[in-house]
């Protein structure tokens, strides 16, 4: 089995903090973590960054359980932060502004066309580990402490390909040579 489809497997508190400041994550946004585990994702985003509301969607039901008793320990009431034990590929993503993703790359490729669809323009998607299938970020940043990189997109219009990718890199870092750099260095990261 894939080590990434493991419930076990989680995002560290430090650097799930990381992420959330990276998603710029806040009172107005509706969160969700796409295979939530055992719920830091969503228990942190409305405990410290106080989204609206956070969503978890896990198949495996002791993580849900797990986040569920996490959730009760800090206070947090089913209206800041709630626990679907389900498969995310048939999670309605209407109505969310963040989408939290750290899956295998099978199941990111798989997640990619269902985030185009049905996430409203202007959404953010922040990946960790991988980026979504041959969808090109608009940021990518590995903080330090933080294991794996995080990507930026953003629904539905700023998907880029590779081409619109280096474009926009040139126009942030000023010249070509250094978004072609910094393209291979996020190819090379995405290829591991
Ligand atoms: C790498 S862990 C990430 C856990 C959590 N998001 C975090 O960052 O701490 C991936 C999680 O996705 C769950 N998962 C895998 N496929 C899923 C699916 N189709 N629907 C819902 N959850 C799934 C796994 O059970 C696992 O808990």
């Amino acid at each position: 089995m894939n080590w990434l489809a493991s419930a076990r497997v989680r995002t560290p508190y430090q650097s799930a903090v990381r992420l959330l400041q990276f998603a710029e994550a806040g009172p107005e946004d509706v969160l969700v973590d796409l295979g939530s585990g055992d719920g830091t994702i969503p228990n942190l985003a409305a405990l410290v960054f106080g989204v609206k509301k956070a969503w978890g969607v896990e198949t495996d039901e002791e993580g849900v359980s797990r986040s569920e008793e996490i959730a009760r320990a800090l206070g947090l009431t089913r209206e800041r932060v709630e626990f679907v034990c389900g498969d995310m590929f048939s999670f309605g993503l209407e109505g969310f502004s963040v989408a939290t993703v750290f899956q295998s790359e099978d199941a990111v490729e798989k997640l990619l066309g269902k985030l185009m669809r049905e996430l409203v323009p202007g959404a953010r998607v922040v990946s960790y580990l991988l980026p979504l299938g041959t969808m090109s970020p608009l940021r990518m940043v590995r903080p330090s402490k933080v294991a794996h990189p995080f990507y930026l997109y953003r629904a539905p219009v700023e998907f880029l390909d590779q081409a619109g990718s280096v474009r926009l890199l040139e126009e942030i870092s000023g010249h070509a040579e250094g978004a072609e750099r910094e393209w291979a260095e996020v190819s090379a990261v995405a290829n591991r």
